[in-house]
Parts: structure tokens; sequence; C-alpha cells
């Protein structure tokens, strides 16, 4: 009895060590959550429950041990933290302090993703590839950044600081510091605090969809004419 509870004792001693080591060592993480997200509660719940920071737990640990020269186990790492988190970071991605994953589930750091301090991601984001190149593949994101929930940002292209993207877009080329941009393909729509005016815009303005549309029209109308209709 007396072994069974020295032994219990000492995992106690050794769990609380450890979360507090935790808690030291991601405190920029925890202060970015609590800052960033109005449901968390406690520390504890931050600690314990927030999958984002779970991940980002396991991705020091794997960046570190890559850093070294390993390269099988990290990437095993990564696989299991997918597993649990839905969270997939590849561990040669490189990644600042204070970065803040919300939910979690669906999101993919690529390996030769550059990201600064103070980033949030929302669910489903992904910072990959477009598939064509190779190298340095994967988009850089400066500071104080936040890629909502379910944009793809592709390619190895440069997001400006400050800036947001917003849900669903797909960002394919450079962003310029202090822009908004939402849409498929993704399109500046606030620069500098300003509003910018699509109207004006005549290098945005094309939409392929509409153009398609357009030229279908004018094919059935000329078919139709053929026939007599
Ligand atoms: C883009 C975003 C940051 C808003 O930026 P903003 O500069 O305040 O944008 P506004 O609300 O002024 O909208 C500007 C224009 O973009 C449009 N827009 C906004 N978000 C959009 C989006 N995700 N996709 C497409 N269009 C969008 C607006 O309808 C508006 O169009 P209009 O000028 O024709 O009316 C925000 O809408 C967004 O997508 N945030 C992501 C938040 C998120 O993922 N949360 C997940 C929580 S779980």
């Amino acid at each position: 009895m007396r072994i069974f509870l020295t032994v219990l004792a000492a995992l106690a001693i050794a769990l609380v060590s450890f979360w507090a080591a935790i808690a030291v060592l991601f405190r920029k993480e925890i202060k970015a959550t609590f800052e960033r997200d109005p449901a968390a509660t406690s520390f504890l719940e931050v600690l314990l429950t927030y999958s984002g920071l779970h991940a980002i737990i396991s991705y020091r640990i794997a960046h570190a041990m890559r850093k070294t020269g390993i390269l099988f186990l990290p990437r095993w790492l990564s696989q299991v933290t997918k597993f649990f988190t839905g969270i997939e970071i590849h561990p040669g991605a490189e990644i600042g302090n204070g970065i803040f994953i919300d939910h979690g589930m669906g999101v993919v750091i690529g390996e030769t993703t550059v990201i600064g301090d103070n980033v949030t991601l929302y669910q489903g984001v992904t910072l990959g590839g477009t598939g064509k190149e190779k190298g340095k593949r994967h988009p850089t994101l400066g500071s104080n950044i936040v890629v909502g929930t379910g944009a793809k940002v592709l390619g190895n292209i440069t997001i400006g600081d400050n800036s947001y993207i917003g849900a669903n877009a797909v960002v394919i080329k450079d962003v310029p510091p202090n822009s908004t941009v939402v849409g498929v393909p993704g399109r500046i729509t606030r620069q500098d605090g300003k509003k910018i005016d699509f109207d004006l815009d005549h290098i945005h303005i094309v939409d392929p969809i509409m153009q398609n549309i357009d030229e279908l029209e004018k094919r059935i109308a000329e078919l139709e004419k053929r026939v007599g209709k």
C-alpha cells in the first residue's frame, strides 16, 4: 500500500511539474489564447483542453529534434499529433511566438512555411504548396496576421504584417502589409484601413466564371439564330 501511494505521489508530482514547465515555456501562446478567444475561461482549461496549444507543444519538440538532424521521429510525432488534434504541422516549418490555432481541426502547415509572431489560424486553414513548386514552396506569413476559417494560402508567397485573410479565401499571390483579402481567388478589399473600390480596380474586376457564362450565352444566341428560333 505504501509503495502504491509513493508511486502515485511521484506520478502526481511529475505530472504537475510537466504542466508547470509547459505553462512557463508556452506562456506567450497561453496569453494569446486568453487575448483572442473570449470562450477561454480558465488557465487549466486552456492548458488541458486546447488542441491548438497541444499541437504547438508537440511541434516545438518535433522541430527541435529535426534541427539536430533526426528526421523520422519528428515526422512520426507530427502524425501522432495530427491523429489526436486534427492539426498537421510539418516539423520543418518555422513558427514564431504567440501563435493561436483556434478549434484546430483540419489545419495543415507545410514543411517550408514560415510564420511570424502573434498569428491566429482558425480551423480548416491550409498553408500549403501549389503542387508546382520545389524547394521553398509554402507561404511566408509576417506577424499579427489572422487567417480565417477554411482559408487556403498556397505557394511561396508572402503575406504582409497585420493582414486578415477572410474565411474560405484562396490566396495565391503576395499580400502587402495591413491588407484584408477575401474570396476565390483572394483579392484585397481593404488596405491601410481604406476600403478598396472594386469598380475602379481593373485588375481584379475580371470574373472568369462570369466571362465563361457570357461566352456561352453568346454561343447559344448564335446557334438559336442559325436554327431560326
Ligand atoms: C474578412 C474579414 C476579416 C472582415 O474584414 P473587414 O475588412 O472587416 O471586411 P468587411 O466586413 O468590411 O467586408 C468587406 C467586404 O468583404 C466581404 N467579405 C467579408 N468577409 C468575407 C469572406 N470571408 N469571403 C468573401 N467576402 C467577404 C463583405 O461582404 C464586404 O463586401 P462588400 O464591400 O461588397 O459589402 C472577416 O469577414 C472574416 O472572414 N474573418 C474570418 C473570421 C473567422 O474565420 N472566424 C472563425 C471563427 S470560428
